[in-house]
């Protein structure tokens, strides 16, 4: 396996920035989720890297190798794409074998290889039958089969997952990451589902109109969103994003909504708060984070029930405050009826701030937060 390189990859159609001065590196051996909206440049991204399009700018390397003008069968990546289309007129045998045979393997190297890889995917009792007498999640083992017996660089795949139902899609998910752990394979992954890239890779490199957002682990990402964006995207149901005005009396800071509800920061949250450019700010919670209660108390706000969604094990709690809505979540016995009065509370210390004007973070950055923890910093490099 080998590693893959970005720098400062641009990708133009006419007049459109598909892709926009991207960098990011696979790490050799490492899962990279790409994630982002419809259109974002996800799919560009991957296709430059396997050199189905050519690039407009920029380079990009697979291991030590500069490979913007190899040829895409040179490259010696394997695609899975979301129609992962298998010729329905040949065993699961051949379909593997296929490519080997195309490669001008030995027919005892494409016995060996075929039936390793079948027993790595747990597809062995399947080699003789036709794609049309298997499963979806089987048909999609056998496409990730076609890649793996190649023994290529790395894989490259896009929504491989996106054309199962909902329970074969969690149950696939599961086995891509066993698959990746087992082998350890550089996997460059694009999903536009954010559940996927949380529970799948070791980093998400997050998407947005052609930029790089943010590239970071699942949990940098989950708990320190650099933007708004990010904060927004990340997540589900996803983070409340609150715009407010930053003030301060008698030393206590506060944030306040246009329609006036007012909640009290802590000191060090009036300290971020106050780093921004023009005092207005985004406040983001997430909905694990507010806590619910049926009595005014200091230092809350009082929002009204919009709908309550109970899930089972969690209740969702749909809230308006002003003209906003907001969801929190309860227990699975949380009851109430739309427009009852409750009160509510953010946690301070899982309370996210950005700047209104920049959108942008007003918490420090992970290098600053690991030079102001000491002891954690440790911990990391340890
Ligand atoms: N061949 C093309 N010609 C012109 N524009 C294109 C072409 N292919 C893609 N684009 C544009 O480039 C941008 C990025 O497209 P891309 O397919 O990379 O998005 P994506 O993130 O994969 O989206 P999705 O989640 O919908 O698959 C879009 O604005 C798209 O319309
Ligand atoms: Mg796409």
């Amino acid at each position: 396996m080998a590693g893959i390189t970005l720098y400062d990859v641009v990708k133009m159609y006419g007049e459109v920035v598909a892709v926009d001065g991207v960098s990011l590196e696979v790490r050799d051996g490492e899962f990279v989720a790409l994630v982002g909206p419809s259109g974002c440049g996800k799919t560009t991204t991957l296709n430059l890297v396997a050199g189905l399009i050519d690039i407009t700018d920029g380079d990009i390397y697979l291991g030590e190798r500069l490979i913007n003008d190899l040829d895409p069968k040179d490259r010696d990546l394997a695609m899975v794409f979301q129609n992962y289309a298998l010729y329905p007129n040949k065993s699961v045998y051949e379909n593997l074998a296929f490519p080997l045979r195309m490669r001008g393997f030995k027919k005892h190297d494409i016995d060996e290889r075929v039936r390793g890889t079948a027993d790595i995917l747990s597809i062995g009792p399947l080699l003789d039958r036709r794609p049309r007498e298997l499963s979806g999640g089987q048909q999609q083992r056998v496409a990730l089969g076609r890649a793996l017996v190649r023994n290529p660089l790395a894989f490259l795949m896009d929504e491989p997952l996106s054309n199962l139902d909902a329970k074969l899609r969690v149950q696939m998910r599961a086995e891509l990451k066993r698959f990746h752990q087992e082998i350890g394979a550089t996997v460059m992954y694009v999903t536009h589902d954010q559940l996927e890239a949380v529970t799948m890779a070791d980093r998400i490199a997050v998407m947005n109109g052609g930029l790089l957002q943010q590239y970071d682990t699942p949990d940098e990402i989950f708990h320190h969103p650099v933007n708004t964006f990010v904060a927004g995207f990340i997540g589900s149901p996803a983070m409340n994003l609150l715009p407010g005005t930053v003030s301060t009396e008698d030393g206590q800071a506060a944030i306040r909504g246009e329609e006036g509800w007012q909640h009290p920061l802590s000191a060090e949250n009036g300290r971020r708060a106050a780093a921004s450019t023009t005092g207005e700010v985004i406040l983001g919670i997430r909905h694990g984070n507010i806590r619910l209660h049926r009595e005014e108390r200091p230092g809350t706000v009082q929002t009204r029930i919009y709908t309550v969604e109970p899930t089972g094990d969690l209740t969702y709690v749909h809230l308006r405050l002003g003209s906003a809505l907001l969801v929190a979540s309860a227990g699975a016995n949380f009851r109430a009826d739309p427009d009852d009065p409750i009160w509510i509370e953010f946690e301070q210390k899982n309370l996210h701030l950005f700047d209104a004007k920049t959108e942008q973070t007003l918490e420090p950055s992970g290098r600053e937060r690991v030079a102001e923890e000491p002891a954690t910093a440790a911990a990391v490099l340890a």
